[in-house]
């Protein structure tokens, strides 16, 4: 392997939204990006796009909760030294209406699938190898989707736990929080753009941007001290307490 050669990131669902956008941005920071959706259409979007750009990537099409698929991503991924966590789903449920079939499917997805990329990533990302897990400012607890909300408290802790047990491998791992970001997700939230927008302190909705920053600071070496860390980036909306969730 020449010295020259890129160094990758897989990006888990970066065939939309934030994944699409961390994808930009670190294949603007040099990385060979290797787009990881079940969504073959916006994984190939994805790549085209880079590829326009003049960035070196490629898509590979697979469901995350398939250990057997996410461990031939891993093999297959030269020089591998990022890997972000970013696919994961949401829905809405009163809390009533929740089954544990939704609490499973939920969890084996936004965590469970997380875990394993994790697991087989940690055995070959070298000295400087960054994890980036994407969880969310739900986290800290909402309304109507406690199942959601639950998954990416596991994710938030799970990402301290796993900055401890990596750290002596001189790996980082660190988490997102975002809060409103307007994506496809949204699409899933009653209160429509609008009604999210007036809840914001600028007045202003989250972009995929926003939290691709967040991600190339986790990325690069600015951040080789910095692990363990959940990052808010919700444009100031759960200052001051939970009361607008
Ligand atoms: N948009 C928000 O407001 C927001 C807020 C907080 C956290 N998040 C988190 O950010 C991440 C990205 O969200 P987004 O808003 O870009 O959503 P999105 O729905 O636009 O994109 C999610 C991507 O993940 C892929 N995906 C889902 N399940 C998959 C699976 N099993 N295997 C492979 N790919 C799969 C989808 O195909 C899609 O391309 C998610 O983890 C989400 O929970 C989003």
């Amino acid at each position: 392997m020449s010295s020259l050669e890129a160094e990758t990131a897989i990006v888990t669902g970066a065939g939309s939204g934030i994944g699409r956008a961390i994808a930009h941005r670190l294949a603007a920071e040099g990385f060979a990006i290797i787009v990881a959706d079940r969504a073959a259409e916006g994984a190939a979007e994805t790549v085209r796009q880079l590829e326009a750009a003049g960035h070196k990537t490629r898509a590979v099409v697979l469901d995350i909760t398939d250990a057997a698929a996410t461990q031939a991503l891993i093999n297959g991924a030269e020089n591998l030294r990022v890997l972000v966590n970013n696919a994961g789903i949401f829905n809405t449920r009163a809390f009533d209406e929740l089954t544990a079939d939704d609490f499973r499917k939920m969890y084996e997805i936004n965590l469970v699938a997380m875990f394993t990329m994790c697991q087989q990533a940690a055995r070959v990302l070298p000295e400087g190898g960054r994890i980036i897990n994407l969880a969310s400012r739900a986290a800290f607890g909402a309304r109507n989707y406690a199942h959601y909300v639950a998954s990416k408290a596991g994710v938030a802790g799970f990402t301290k736990a796993l900055a401890l047990e990596l750290a002596e491998k001189q790996i980082t791992v660190n988490a997102i929080a975002p809060g409103v970001i307007v994506t496809d997700m949204l699409l899933e939230r009653a209160e429509g753009l609008e009604g999210l927008r007036v809840q914001q302190p600028s007045g202003k909705l989250g972009k995929p941007e926003h939290i691709a920053h967040a991600a190339a600071f986790f990325a690069s070496p600015l951040a080789e001290y910095v692990t363990g860390q959940i990052l808010i980036v919700d444009g100031g909306r759960s200052v001051g307490g939970t009361a607008a969730f």
